[in-house]
């Protein structure tokens, strides 16, 4: 009877529960009602029904009313909880991007397997219409991928998207929010005088020549040049080198520095030939910052913070202006508004930029050197004139401004461009760069064309300095963190960029983001990275002799950023004049060990720790391919950690690194 009636109860319960669940009402939950802040994308945010450049949404003509419109790369996941649902949604490049050079491809997954693919759709493609059933999903992400060619141009659209389901779903964010503590490590430069910064110098003969000797110590200091090439002279006061050096050749000089403690020597070859940068770039850009808003006061004030924050004397150098300094015909703030070009063709700064040329006086009577940006195409990516057709002119202006450093990118010229062969994608830097060694001033040149074409395989024989191999690092404020592991790690392994880089001309990953960043809503904000992730980024950056451009706010330095952006020692693998990048020789997992070989025979070695816990990482000597004791030292701290016979061991906290070098223990 008991067990009769038990029976009976678990019977009433089942049917309970099974009319409940068979109750649940199916919803239709649109893609736009989920919190779209989660979407990381490569540039601008998700607009809810209207495309990334806020057209209404629509496909090879056809218009929908509903949809979210973003820019590859993105992403974003959501939580189905392993329930059953469907996605339905049409997809393609929205007609803003009509005619123009974007492609992408959308990817469907759940739980990191790919359930759907658009395949390369290019503009003017018709929609491809998405239904899946998902069933024990439990992250599911909707990725649009750049096809190949960079993220140029690739306004992707999510049109009509929904989930039909019984469930609640949230959009997650691939980061979680992270809290650490900005734990400084670099130390405090001493009062005795210490020389740092490149040990070596290119400059072509007759060219004006300007070198500041980076040194720290207690000031005043004063600055000598043994052996200085006739033509130059040196300011004891300021250590800034000056003169025109006429005699093709290698110059071996020697650097010294004084101060009321002591005395600091140092070697330094000047190499008087045709090749610039021999060693990455440092130096400060207004872009990640200062965007559309960047003025004359505003690249002095960068100038003299360089110098009153110490970073000159760290060997920070280029003060550059990016986008944004010339007309801007389109625009309704009559700052920008004028004639583009004089009667003679010749380009004017807006009014932001009352007198380029006493700008420069001003940087270079600080000891800096100034940078300029423009873009083959007609406009540049924010619309303001550009290049084309008046390239000559350009750099002439250029010249005559005295600007010492080009970035040159490539928004607009894909107009022109007549397709996407290699000669056509080389022409535009070809020219430049020709024009560019005809003038009597040496102009640095930075290719900005997000890797197109594998840039860095013929990057430096069409003239370039550096190349940036990816789109923009900070395209997405949100998405910094998840960029710099996919462009900082990824990118560079992938295309074994270690081959290509070296002393003249560098891969480019793009700017140190860290500080203050524009937030893109006229605001300034603070790095998204966590502070690991920022010792993360200058290590990895040093270790591939990457530029060391900083783009966050000069003026407004913590201690925590600046202990970053100047320590010697980090900075010394950056600048070795051997110029030979490192590269990922051990990867386990979410672990990878990156070595450097430096010009004295020592290696310097990043342990990176991609994964989210703190964890312990060996590395044995065998596996680097180096034999016999080693005397370690930590290069953040910069202390010596002793000898070790055939490993060394370290804990590393989540998306960070320790940074050793090692030299064979006598
Ligand atoms: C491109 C570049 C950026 C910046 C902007 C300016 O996106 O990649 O670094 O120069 O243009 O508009």
């Amino acid at each position: 009877m008991k067990i009769k009636l038990m029976i009976h109860a678990g019977v009433i319960i089942v049917i309970f529960f099974l009319m409940i669940s068979c109750s649940r009402k199916q919803t239709v939950i649109p893609l736009t009602e989920l919190d779209l802040s989660k979407m990381e994308q490569g540039y601008g945010r998700p607009h809810i029904d209207l495309s990334v450049t806020n057209n209404p949404l629509s496909i090879a003509g056809k218009t929908f009313a509903t949809g979210v419109g973003t820019h590859a790369s993105s992403r974003i996941d959501i939580d189905l909880g392993r329930k059953p649902a469907r996605f339905t949604a049409f997809t393609g490049i929205d007609d803003a991007a009509l005619n123009r050079r974007g492609s992408v491809n959308f990817v469907i997954s759940g739980d990191d397997k790919t359930l759907w693919e658009s395949g390369t759709m290019s503009p003017g493609d018709a929609a491809k219409h998405v239904d899946i059933e998902l069933n024990k999903v439990k992250i599911l992400s909707l990725i649009v991928r750049d096809a190949g060619d960079g993220i140029d141009y690739d306004h992707a659209d999510w049109a009509e998207a929904s989930f039909t389901t019984t469930e609640k779903i949230k959009a997650t964010g691939p980061r979680e929010v992270i809290t650490e503590p900005k734990i400084i490590l670099t130390p405090k430069p001493g009062i005795q005088p210490r020389i740092n910064g490149a040990k070596i110098f290119g400059v072509r003969p007759g060219s004006a020549f300007l070198f500041t000797i980076p040194a720290t110590g207690e000031k005043p200091l004063k600055y000598e040049v043994l052996n200085l090439p006739e033509g130059l002279v040196c300011n004891a006061a300021t250590g800034q080198i000056t003169g025109v050096i006429k005699e093709p050749g290698d110059y071996l000089a020697t650097f010294r520095v004084t101060n009321k403690s002591g005395s600091a020597e140092r070697q330094f070859k000047i190499v008087c030939g045709s090749e610039l940068a021999l060693t990455p770039h440092m130096g400060w850009n207004s872009w990640y910052v200062w965007e559309n808003h960047v003025t004359d006061s505003i690249m002095r004030k960068a100038a003299a913070a360089m110098v009153s924050s110490g970073m000159i004397d760290h060997g920070y150098m280029y003060v550059n202006i990016d986008d944004c300094w010339s007309i801007k015909q389109t625009s309704k703030d009559s700052s920008l508004l004028g004639e583009p070009r004089d009667k003679n063709g010749m380009i004017n700064s807006n009014k932001r930029f009352p007198d380029m040329k006493s700008m420069t006086d001003y940087i270079h009577s600080l000891g800096l050197k100034a940078g300029i940006y423009t873009s083959p195409g007609p406009r540049t990516c924010a619309g303001h004139v550009a290049a084309y057709q008046f390239e000559e002119n350009d750099i002439q202006r250029f010249v005559e401004w005295g600007f010492d450093f080009l970035k040159y990118d490539w928004c607009t010229y894909n107009r022109i461009a007549m397709n996407d062969s290699l000669s056509e994608l080389q022409k535009p830097y070809i020219l430049i760069s020709e024009i560019l060694k005809k003038q009597n001033r040496d102009i640095v040149l930075n290719l900005c064309q997000y890797g197109l074409g594998d840039v860095w395989k013929w990057g430096k024989s069409v003239g370039g300095n550096s190349w940036r191999t990816a789109g923009d690092l900070g395209g997405s404020f949100e998405g910094i963190g998840t960029a710099l592991f996919r462009d900082g790690f990824d990118v560079f392994t992938d295309n074994e960029l270690q081959k290509y880089g070296g002393p003249g001309g560098w891969n480019d990953p793009d700017y140190l983001l860290i500080g203050y960043l524009s937030n893109w809503e006229g605001g300034t904000a603070p790095s998204p990275l966590t502070p690991n992730e920022q010792y993360t980024q200058i290590s990895l950056w040093c270790l591939q002799a990457a530029p060391l451009i900083f783009s966050g706010d000069i003026t407004r330095l913590d201690d925590f950023t600046l202990s970053l952006l100047t320590n010697d020692e980090v900075i010394e693998v950056d600048q070795d004049p051997l110029g030979k990048p490192g590269s990922r020789i051990i990867k386990n997992g979410d672990l990878e060990i990156w070595m450097k070989k430096m010009e004295d025979g020592s290696s310097a070695i990043g342990l990176f720790n991609r994964g989210n816990k703190e964890i312990k990482m060996n590395v044995n000597w065998s596996d680097l391919g180096i034999s016999g004791k080693q005397k370690v030292r930590d290069l953040w701290r910069q202390k010596d950690l002793g000898t070790y016979k055939e490993k060394f061991s370290s804990r590393v906290a989540r998306h960070g690194v320790e940074m050793i070098r090692v030299w064979p223990a006598k």
